[in-house]
Formats: structure tokens, sequence, C-alpha cells
């Protein structure tokens, strides 16, 4: 099966080749283990020993067995980068594997009082401040694309400038969708995050209900045991190229899934474009030269978010701090629950509920260092609710993996070095994906500056 390496933030590229005994069998749980989704084997290489693993065995390694069996992991693990030691696996040895198991979150909040361990954040993390966020210290820039993108409205492009160099993220306001497909995609979401979990199952991101691959329904690879979990689940599917869908993870359920998204993909193409337009314009550029980045093998991904009520909304990210990797993401949002936060000088801001049916934008790494850093990134993560869900569509917009991403020619003179050095798309997304599992640190683009 084809593994398209343009996946959004939070889902992970590199399969860990991990250690597995395949004569190993956890042990059971004692009880108050949380069942959840059947085993997600994160780690494993496709075809290795953790085959072993029956499907029904799995679940009850979580929660509590995770806890239960943590004090034994580093023993294990030191034991494992002992020389000889791939020979003393023990009963232990497949149950610290345990950490690579996430729960459908869905679950969690429908059994659990207080989340497990590995989602709440620490101490160092939280750095002291609550994960309320401030508010804006004025409205989300909304720029009103019809506008911009018929006459060139010179207002419209000062506020896109503005937004841009300050927020690096904007609404869009008269974008050409209609109101009814935007509505129609929220409700499909939330029809589909509404099924049986068996049912949604059926599109799992898990080969063989095991190892892990980038699209489907699911979570994000566990990576590392120190890695803090989001609270959400989410159905990520690749929508562009045409030719490279899968359908297999494509919901049959609700009906029309499949149709809304279709449709909702080619409108969302067409904004990309007038976005795509509008922004080398404001930087005295051809307006065709971002969107002649995007050749026939660039990819679109979409990301159905769910991020189930919390009960630690004040311990909990529904997404951990990440800057897109993409050029561009259009998302659409809930009308009536806001969760996402954006960083700026150290603030997190809280971005309202979406309204008027308008779409957030924001510019991800790739767009960064094609404008040379002249527009940024943003960090964002998102928080949870203790008492409503929250849905989000995420559409993200890369270049073709193998195209080298670097400063556009035009943008760079002797008083305007390079400020990046060029790497081929797919390269920089594995770095992207190591440097934010974590959850932890600056911002990436700062990082491979020259
Ligand atoms: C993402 C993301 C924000 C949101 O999926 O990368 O940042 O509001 N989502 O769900
Ligand atoms: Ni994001």
């Amino acid at each position: 099966r084809q593994q398209n390496p343009f996946l959004p933030l939070c889902s992970v590229l590199v399969v860990l080749s991990s250690v597995h005994c395949a004569h190993c069998r956890p042990a059971k749980s004692s009880g108050g283990a949380v069942q959840g989704s059947p085993g997600t084997e994160a780690g494993g290489r496709r075809g290795d020993s953790a085959a072993g693993l029956a499907e029904e065995t799995l679940p009850s390694m979580r929660g509590d067995a995770l806890r239960a069996t943590s004090s034994l992991k580093r023993a294990n693990n030191q034991g494992d980068r002992a020389p000889g030691s791939a020979k003393k696996h023990s009963r232990t040895s497949m149950a610290d594997e345990s950490w690579r198991l996430p729960n459908s979150v869905q679950q969690l909040a429908a059994n659990m009082q207080e989340p497990p361990s590995q989602y709440l954040l620490r101490e160092q993390e939280l750095l002291g401040a609550n994960l309320a966020g401030a508010e804006m210290p004025e409205p989300v820039p909304t720029i009103d694309l019809g506008l911009l993108s018929a006459s060139n409205d010179p207002e419209e492009a000062a506020k896109l400038r503005s937004a841009l160099q300050t927020w690096g993220f904007f609404q869009v306001s008269n974008h050409g969708m209609e109101a009814s497909m935007m509505d129609s995609v929220f409700t499909a979401s939330r029809e589909f995050f509404q099924l049986p979990l068996e049912e949604k199952k059926k599109c799992s991101n898990l080969i063989d209900g095991k190892h892990f691959q980038v699209e489907g329904y699911g979570n994000d690879q566990v990576r590392t045991q120190d890695q803090r979990l989001d609270w959400s689940d989410r159905l990520h599917l690749r929508v562009e190229p045409e030719g490279g869908r899968n359908l297999d993870h494509w919901p049959t359920h609700p009906k029309s899934f499949r149709d809304d998204l279709h449709e909702y993909a080619l409108k969302c193409k067409g904004i990309r474009d007038d976005i795509l337009r509008a922004m080398p314009k404001i930087l005295k550029l051809d307006a065709d030269c971002l969107v002649n980045q995007f050749n026939s093998n660039a990819p679109t991904f979409a990301r159905f978010n769910h991020f189930p009520p919390c009960p630690r909304p004040d311990l909990v990210l529904g997404i951990k701090p990440h800057a897109d990797f993409p050029a561009l993401t259009v998302l659409l949002m809930d009308n009536d629950v806001a969760g996402l936060q954006y960083l700026r000088d150290g603030t997190w801001y809280n971005v309202p509920a979406a309204c008027d049916h308008t779409l957030l934008i924001n510019i991800g790494l790739t767009m960064e260092i094609m404008t040379n850093g002249i527009f940024t990134g943003p960090m964002h993560r998102v928080v949870t609710n203790a008492d409503k869900e929250r849905i989000s569509v995420a559409m993200f917009y890369g270049v073709d993996p193998e195209q080298e991403i670097g400063p556009m020619a035009h943008l760079l003179s002797e008083e305007q070095p390079a400020q990046y050095r060029k790497m081929k798309a797919k390269d920089l997304l594995v770095l992207h994906h190591e440097h934010y599992a974590g959850g932890r640190g600056p911002r990436i683009a700062d990082t491979l500056k020259i």
C-alpha cells in the first residue's frame, strides 16, 4: 500500500523498528484496564513479530495496565540495549510495548473520570500557565476573498499582508463556497464520529488492526514513552491527487460522506488557488509563482478532528503545539465550540468559534520557507472543553514530496539572502514530525535557518 509522506502534523511517518518477542504475550490486566479500540500496534514493522499479538488481547494492555507496567519499562529498555540481552525478553518485555497503543479518546471520554497519565501535561509543559488562553487583542483578521481576487482591492491586500506578518492566519469570507456545502461536510463529519466504534474501525489507520499507517481513522502514532497524547480522534484521508485516493478508508456512512468530501475538495482547491494568487501580489511577485509550485503530484490531505469532552481541560490538550507542515491549511471550524489557540509573542490567543461561514486559513512551514520567512507558519494548539465535543475539518495543501523546497529566487538578493537551506519536501517532513512529536520546543523553522 502506498504511503504518501505528506501528512498533517500530528500523524507520524517514520515506522519505528522496535523489538518484539513473538513468544511473550502480555499479561492480562487484573481489571481496571480501559477498554479502548483494538490493538493499535503502532511501533512494529509490518510483518514483524508483533503480529503475534492477538487483537482481542491488546485492549487489556491499556489504561491502568500501562501505569502498572511503567516501572518495569525503564529497566527493560536498558536491558534491550545491553549486548546479548535480546534473548532476555520476558512477559514484561511484551507488555512494555503497551505504551504504543493509543486508545479511542471517544471511548476514554465515555468511560473515564480522569484521563490516563499519557494525556496529562507535565508541570514544565504548562510552564506555570493555564491552558485557558488570552482573548485576541483584535478580531480575527477577515479577508473578503471575492473582493481581493476580483479587483485586487488594495484595502483587502493590506489586510492580508498585515494578517500574514502578524498572526500567520486569517479568516476568509465571500470565498465562493456555499454555506450549505460547509454545513453538509460538517454534519457528515459529526455523523461519522457518532457511529459505533466498530463501524468507524472499518476505516482504521491500522493495517491488520496493528500496524500504523498515515491514512484512516484512529490516533497518531505513539513514538516514545514520554510523548503526550492528544485528546482527539481523527480521520485522515488523502484527497488529491484524485488518482491517489484510497477509498478503503473513505467512510460509506453517512451515505453522503464521500460525495460531500469530493465536492468540498473541489471548491476548497479553488479557494486555495485564489489565496495562492493573492499572496505573491503583496510581495510584488508574479501572481502565478506560488500556484506553479503545486504540480499534479501535490498532495492534499483532509483531516477530520474530533475532540470529545475532556474531564481535565486544565491539564490535557486536544492537539499539542505545532506549526503545520504543508504550504497552506484551510480549516472548517465548529460554529459553537472554540478551542484553537495561536501563539504570538509568547502568549496563546483563543480563536473564537467560526461565524458567518468563514474559513480559517493558516500558512505552514513549506510556505514559510518558500517566502524566505517573510510569512511565518504560526504555532498553534487545540484546548479541550469539559462539557462539549468539538469538530474541525482541516485541508492540508502540500507540494510534491519529491520537490525541493527553498526560498523563491525572486525574493533573494544580496541584502535578502536565503534564510533556509533547500531540502526535498519528503525529507523535511521527516524532520518536522520528529521535531513536534514530543510536543515541546521552538518552531522547527527557526532550527532550519542557515
Ligand atoms: C490541525 C489543527 C486545529 C483545529 O489539525 O493541524 O491544527 O482547530 N487543527 O482543529
Ligand atoms: Ni495544525
